[in-house]
């Protein structure tokens, strides 16, 4: 089966992802990935981040293995690569250049150490859209911008970051605006996606409701 997870940055997508993906032994994508290495690629080569023909060169040549050693920087987590993620996914021929990558990791799901998996969970903003419009499952995970901005305040504030509550929301509502509003695949919720919204559950509670849906879906 193929699970997608789509939504705004921080509603608790790659938790509720990383769950699934362990309790059902299914390999998980995280495509904001895909992304996040294009972002950090210019960062790291001092590019502006309006050059879209460098951006769309990145995307064309990026491989799994150079995105999963980008993502040891500590950068490629940060407020600044997610902000340099979301304004390269902008542009229409980066998404295009990343698809079948992305789309390519379900035709043989394994973990990383080669063993098959029984599935596949992917989660991101046009997973259940674009990526894999025929997937048997799609979630739509939400919650305010203000519970959003605490949970990845929390986080920040965990790795040391500075970053003010004020600041991070800022970032969400920026990101929330540009994921929304852009031409290619504009976050929104698949026709046939289940919406959850997750203002006021615990992870627990949003996995356990999560869960029951799974188990009838594989009935
Ligand atoms: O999910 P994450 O915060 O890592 O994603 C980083 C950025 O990548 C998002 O803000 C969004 O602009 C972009 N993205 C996207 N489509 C996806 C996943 C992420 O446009 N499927």
């Amino acid at each position: 089966m193929i699970i997608t997870i789509d939504g705004p940055a921080a509603a608790g997508k790659g938790t509720l992802a990383g769950a699934i993906a362990q309790k059902y032994k299914y390999a998980y994508f995280d495509t904001g990935m895909v992304y996040r290495a294009v972002g950090l690629l210019m960062i790291l080569n001092g590019k502006d981040l309006s050059d879209e023909a460098a951006a769309i060169e990145y995307a064309s040549n990026l491989t799994f293995p150079q995105m999963m050693e980008l993502s040891k920087n500590p950068e490629f987590r940060s407020a600044k690569g997610g902000q340099a993620a979301s304004i390269v996914s902008a542009i229409k021929d980066v998404r295009a250049k990343l698809l079948a990558m992305q789309q390519n990791f379900a035709l043989n799901p394994v973990f990383a150490d080669g063993t098959k998996a029984n599935g596949v969970v992917y989660d991101g903003r046009d997973t259940g859209t674009v990526v894999c419009p025929n997937a048997e499952l799609k979630l739509f995970i939400t919650a305010t911008p203000e519970v959003r901005a605490q949970r990845r305040f929390a986080e920040f504030q965990q790795k040391g970051s500075n970053l003010t509550y004020e600041e991070v929301l800022a970032d969400i509502k920026a990101r929330d605006e540009r994921d929304s509003n852009r031409s290619t695949a504009p976050l929104k919720p698949a026709d046939d996606a289940i919406i959850v919204d997750t203002s006021d559950l615990t992870i627990a509670e949003v996995f356990a409701h999560v869960d029951e849906i799974i188990k009838k879906r594989l009935k």
